[in-house]
């Protein structure tokens, strides 16, 4: 029986990527797409973003919550942090059937507190917090299978996370001295009109920001914390880059313990080994972001620095693939028992449907 889903923030970047996927997945019927931006009336999808023109006869709603939540079984919300949560805690009382994947950073910290710190605002729902599932699958597969609300990961988070985790779980990771070096494609940064993110500000330029104080580290540390049982501090600097898609993350680990390269890539290999989204790069190759580039792949490269005794971890997703929308799906499958690569495959590399069958979960 197919599943009755819906995407409230579809005109943006990570909306219409869920639409995409969602269009092709074969278990889900979309039953509601709803924007602020579309006022009075619904109209045609293909109106609203032309990209869709001719694929479905759906129609973009203008953005009514409570209409959402009787129409689906689950609510993709992709709107700005601040909005979710208050929206969240109305539906979710509404049907109680309802379960919610949001791609905000609104339920993603279990605390409040940290919560306000990071996005300098008050949770208007902290009661919900420690419910939610945090939605990195290879990590908290059995908290989303049951879990209502799934808070989907940031973009950066999830490529950091990817990379450092299988450290800090095998007690490998120093408690300090972890740097995350990352940049991101620019519609990580969302679709509304900023003037530093104007084609001409951003083209031909590379440049750092919010240098150590972005938002998405806090989620970092905490799921660094839950696996490794302990504190780990962590040096974040973003940085945006003239691409419209693609997050590189490169990880510096200082190491607990002294390793040999062959011991650093059994120790992903192992972990990652039945992963259908985790690529290990064979010894001597790297990550690149075109390999990853509309797919819900996560292409991860090792390296051991013996003289520093620390790993160098590269990590190549797509912002809006495994980074939002690509993830977000995974998750959902997961909560319904679909297969977890179900519609995730479509555009993947030819072989990769016989590699990682849908009959894996
Ligand atoms: N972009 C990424 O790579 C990425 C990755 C991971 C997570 N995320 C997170 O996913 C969420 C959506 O990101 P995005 O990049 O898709 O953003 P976006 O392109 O800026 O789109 C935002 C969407 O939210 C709607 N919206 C904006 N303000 C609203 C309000 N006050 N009330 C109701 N709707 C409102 C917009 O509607 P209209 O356009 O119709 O006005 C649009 O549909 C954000 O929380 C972001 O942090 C994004």
């Amino acid at each position: 029986m197919k599943r009755t889903v819906g995407i409230i923030g579809v005109t943006g970047y990570s909306g219409q990527e869920l639409l995409k996927i969602l269009l092709s997945h074969p278990m889900v019927s979309i039953e509601y797409l709803g924007a602020r931006s579309v006022k009075n009336r619904p109209r045609p999808m293909g109106e609203v973003l032309p990209q869709f023109r001719g694929a479905a006869s759906l129609s973009i709603h203008p953005l009514n919550a409570e209409d959402a939540a009787r129409r689906c079984e689950i609510l993709f919300l992709c709107l700005p942090h601040g909005v979710a949560m208050g929206i969240v805690p109305r539906i979710i009382k509404k049907r109680k059937e309802l379960r919610v994947i949001d791609l905000s950073g609104d339920f993603r910290l279990r605390s409040a507190g940290s919560y306000e710190q990071a996005y300098r605002i008050r949770h208007r729902s902290p009661a919900l917090l420690k419910g939610a599932a945090y939605g990195l699958p290879e990590w908290r597969r059995e908290a989303i299978r049951s879990a209502r609300i799934v808070a989907n990961p940031g973009c950066y988070a999830t490529a950091a996370l990817l990379g450092a985790v299988p450290l800090a779980k095998a007690g490998l990771l120093k408690g300090q001295g972890l740097i995350v070096d990352a940049k991101s494609g620019v519609t990580g940064a969302g679709r509304s009109l900023k003037e530093e993110l104007l084609f001409t500000e951003v083209n031909e330029d590379l440049r750092a920001y919010r240098v150590n104080a972005h938002q998405h580290m806090p989620e970092m540390e905490q799921e660094l914390r839950r696996v490794s049982g302990r504190s780990i501090r962590l040096t974040f600097v973003p940085h945006l880059v003239p691409l419209n898609r693609g997050i590189y993350a490169t990880i510096y680990a200082p190491l607990a313990r002294r390793l040999t390269e062959a011991r650093l890539r059994a120790i992903y290999e192992r972990r990652y080994g039945g992963e259908p989204f985790i690529r290990i790069l064979p010894a001597g190759t790297w990550p690149e972001v075109k390999s990853v580039a509309g797919t819900n792949f996560c292409d991860i490269g090792l390296r051991l620095d013996p003289k520093g005794n620390q790993a160098i971890i590269l990590v190549a997703i797509d912002n809006l693939g495994k980074g939002a929308a690509g993830q977000a799906v995974q998750n959902m499958n997961l909560m319904c028992g679909i297969p977890e690569a179900a519609g995730l495959l479509a555009c993947h590399p030819r072989g990769s449907e016989d590699r990682f069958s849908l009959s894996r979960e």
